[in-house]
């Protein structure tokens, strides 16, 4: 019987730090309104000609990931790439990964469920080599959010809450049972689908229709978010999922040594710890710094902790996402 296990961590951000006091002068918004709110006091802005893309900041956070893992490309068997903010409409940021790292022409597999996209591409991960199909497999996160916000006053509901970024973890088959990726949890729920998304352009409304409407206030290339609905179901779906992924395992709240929830808003993971009764410790918020990088944010957290060791041989670690979709997911790791 095979478990898996996070075998190496890596995380990269661009260097182009914004803060709330620069986005002020870009839109009516200020630092207060912006702390108060979500906890962001920075995020990172890949800046035109840095040379990052979503897929380049990929490789980077993959590099560092392998080389604590002490693997090479070559024990790699799969890829799997979870964003919404892909380089192109089509093919997905895998292969260029794939390509990028000069890999052999193993599959790559793109996953599209935005803030939870990195708890599913673990899921994902964990059952191809739980199956024994695979040994090795490279789970990516990365977004370049800044690319396509509104930066205006029109978008600041949006613009002002995210960030760029990538984080990676290695996936490595194991065969000490009751160690590594214990179980996941994975939902969904496309009634809300509409409250938290980007329309356009898409298959029934392509481009060329978008520029002859020349649209100036239902812009649908821009993301929408229905914040205070969406605020309200995320606290709800992070504590069952959490409550979820605890009971299969015969654990409780106490037992946690550190929860990674995704950085979707400081209050969000403070309301939840809270609810758990957790202390700081055993919390992990770095969404001051980075904002909310969707897929990235758990694996940019996760690498972030365990640098700062933080994430001990046999802790309990959890991870616990909700996003657009809705999507949300938790991950039970016996570190
Ligand atoms: O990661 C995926 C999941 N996403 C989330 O979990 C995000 C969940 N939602 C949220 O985090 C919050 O809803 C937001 C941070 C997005 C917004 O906070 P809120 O407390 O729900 O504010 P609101 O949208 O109700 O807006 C309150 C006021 C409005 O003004 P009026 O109508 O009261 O005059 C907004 O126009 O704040 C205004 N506002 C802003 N003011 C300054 C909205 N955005 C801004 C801004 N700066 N950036």
């Amino acid at each position: 019987m095979y478990t898996s296990k996070i075998s190496g961590l890596g995380h990269y951000v661009p260097e182009n730090i914004v803060t709330n006091n620069d986005l002020s002068k870009m839109m009516d918004t200020n630092d207060e309104w912006i702390q108060e709110r979500t906890g962001i006091k920075e995020r990172r802005h890949i800046k035109k000609g840095d040379g990052n893309s979503t897929s380049v900041m990929g490789v980077k956070a993959a590099k560092i990931a392998l080389e604590r893992a002490e693997l090479t490309t070559d024990d790699i068997d799969l890829i799997v790439f979870a964003t919404l903010s892909p380089d192109m409409y089509f093919p997905g940021g895998g292969v260029q990964v794939q390509e990028m790292m000069g890999m052999r022409t193993i599959p790559a597999l793109d996953i599209r469920n935005q803030c939870s996209g990195f708890v599913y591409a673990i899921s994902v991960a964990d059952q191809f080599i739980k199956t024994g199909m695979y040994k090795n497999v490279l789970v990516i996160g990365s977004e370049n959010h800044s690319g396509g916000l509104d930066m205006t006053t029109r978008g600041r509901g949006v613009s002002v809450i995210f960030g760029d970024g990538a984080g990676a973890a290695v996936v490595t088959r194991s065969e000490e049972e009751g160690r590594g990726i214990l179980s996941t949890h994975l939902h969904s729920e496309g009634a809300h689908a509409k409250e938290l998304s980007l329309e356009g352009p898409n298959t029934s409304h392509w481009v060329p229709e978008i520029i002859a409407e020349n649209p100036t206030e239902n812009i649908p290339y821009y993301p929408y978010m229905n914040g205070q609905f969406v605020f309200k179901n995320a606290v709800v779906r992070f504590s069952e999922v959490i409550n979820e992924g605890l009971q299969a395992n015969n654990l409780s709240a106490v037992d946690i040594n550190m929860l990674i929830p995704h950085q979707a808003n400081l209050r969000i993971s403070q309301f939840v710890q809270r609810q758990f009764k957790l202390s700081d410790d055993q919390v992990f918020n770095n969404i001051q710094k980075y904002g909310n990088t969707t897929a990235a944010s758990i694996p940019i957290a996760l690498s972030e902790a365990w640098e700062q060791g933080k994430i001990k041989e046999g802790d309990v670690v959890v991870l616990a996402a909700f996003g657009s979709g809705f999507t949300w997911g938790s991950a039970i790791i016996k570190w």
